[in-house]
C-alpha cells in the first residue's frame, strides 16, 4: 500500500539541511547510563556527576562547531545539564534528543532479537524538549542482528512499523526524526550478508514510512551502519569495498526525497570509521568524474565512539583539554573525510 506521503515540512526541511552541511557531521553523546558504563575504564565511576562533566567537556570543546552541525544528547543531559545544552545552541550546534528507551527481547527470546522501547508518551515528551530544552531532531535506535535467521520477517516489520510511527510522532511535534535501523557487527557473517541483510531492513523501513500519511521523507534523515563482515567473520575487507557495499544497498533501497544518510561507528576504531566514510565519500566524487548522475542524498557521520574515544581516555587522565582537542580533531578528520579529503 501507498499512501499519499505528508505534505513537505518547509521548517524541518530546513533543519535537516542545516544538519546536513557539507562541512559538517552529528556528534552522538547520547549513551544511555547503562552504556556509558561500556565505554568508562575502570577507576572512574559511572554517576550522574562524571557523565555530566563528560559531556560539559564534550560541549565545551574549543572550534567543535566548524565541524559539528549537531549533537545527540540523552535526557539526562537536558535535564541536568541545561547551561551547557544552551551555550551548545549558543555556539550554532543543533541539539538532538534521544527519544528511544533502549530495547527489550523480541519473541522467541533465543532468536536474541529486539524492539525499541519508548513509544508511550513519545509526542509529550519529544514537545517538552523542544520547548524546553530546544532540541530541534530527536534520534531513534532499533536494532538487527545478523544470524541464520535473523533478521526475521516479523522483527523487521515491528522495528520498522515503530520508527515510522516516532518519524511521526516526531515530526508532528516539530524536530526531525533521525531514523536508526542499526544493522550490528556481531556475528560471523561475511559482508555480502551483511548487506543483504542492511537491504531487507531498509526495504522494510520505507515500507512503513510508504504506509503513513502524516510523515513527511523529505523532513527526515537517516542513520545506518557501513556494510561490513561480522565482527566475527574472518574475511578482511577494505574501505573501498565497504564503501562499495554500502552504496548499492543504499541505492537499492533509500528513496530520492530522503536528504541525507549519516552513519555511526558500530563499535569501529576512529580511524576505521574515518577511512570508510572517506572510501565512500571518494566514490561518489568518482561517480561524478564518470558522468554518473549524482548521489540523491547528501552523506555525513553521526558517530558516537568514532568521535569520542581518544578524547575519553584522555579525559579519564585527568587531561580536559588534550580530550577536547582530541575530539575536535577527530571531527575535523572526519569533516574533511566527508568532502572526498584526507586530513593530516
Ligand atoms: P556509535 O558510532 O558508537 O555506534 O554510536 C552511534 C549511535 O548513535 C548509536 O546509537
Amino acid at each position: 500500500t501507498r499512501t499519499r506521503p505528508a505534505p513537505p515540512n518547509a521548517a524541518l526541511r530546513d533543519i535537516a539541511r542545516q544538519l546536513l552541511d557539507p562541512n559538517k557531521g552529528i556528534l552522538a553523546a547520547d549513551e544511555s547510563p547503562g552504556t556509558f558504563a561500556k565505554r568508562l575504564g575502570k577507576g572512574v565511576p559511572n554517576t550522574l556527576t562524571v557523565r555530566r562533566q563528560w559531556r560539559r567537556t564534550l560541549l565545551s570543546a574549543p572550534q567543535l562547531e566548524e565541524y559539528i552541525s549537531g549533537v545527540i544528547l540523552h535526557e539526562e543531559t537536558f535535564i541536568h545539564g541545561d547551561s551547557d545544552v544552551q551555550s551548545a545552541i549558543g555556539r550554532g550546534i543543533a541539539v538532538g534528543i534521544k527519544l528511544d528507551e533502549g530495547t527489550v527481547p523480541l519473541q522467541p527470546k533465543k532468536s536474541g532479537e529486539r524492539a525499541t522501547k519508548g513509544l508511550e508518551g513519545l509526542e509529550g515528551r519529544c514537545t517538552r524538549f523542544r520547548n524546553r530544552g530546544g532540541a530541534v531532531f530527536a534520534k531513534w535506535r532499533a536494532v538487527f542482528r545478523v544470524g541464520r535467521h535473523t533478521p526475521s520477517r516479523a522483527a523487521i516489520r515491528r522495528n520498522a512499523g515503530d520508527l515510522a510511527a516516532f518519524a511521526a510522532a516526531a515530526q508532528a511535534c516539530g524536530v526531525v526524526p533521525i531514523l536508526e535501523p542499526e544493522v550490528l557487527a556481531e556475528g560471523d557473517h561475511d559482508m555480502q550478508r551483511g548487506g543483504a541483510a542492511a537491504a531487507r531492513v531498509l526495504r522494510g523501513v520505507f515500507r512503513a514510512l510508504r504506509r503513513r500519511a502524516d510523515v513527511d521523507p523529505g523532513a527526515m534523515l537517516l542513520k545506518v551502519a557501513f556494510v561490513t563482515p561480522g565482527q566475527r567473520s574472518t574475511e578482511q575487507v577494505e574501505p573501498h569495498e565497504v564503501a562499495n557495499a554500502t552504496l548499492r544497498v543504499l541505492l537499492r533501497t533509500v528513496p530520492r526525497i530522503v536528504p541525507g544518510i549519516v552513519f555511526l561507528s558500530g563499535g569501529q576504531s576512529e580511524e576505521t570509521a574515518t577511512s570508510n566514510l572517506l572510501a565512500l565519500s571518494q566514490l561518489a566524487l568518482e561517480r561524478a568524474q564518470a558522468g554518473k548522475p549524482p548521489l540523491p542524498w547528501a552523506l555525513s557521520f553521526s558517530f558516537g565512539r568514532a568521535l569520542q574515544s581518544s578524547a575519553l581516555e584522555a579525559w579519564q587522565r585527568g587531561d580536559v583539554a588534550e580530550a577536547q582537542v582530541l575530539l575536535t580533531r577527530r571531527a575535523r578528520a572526519n569533516a574533511l573525510a566527508q568532502q572526498g579529503r584526507q586530513g593530516k
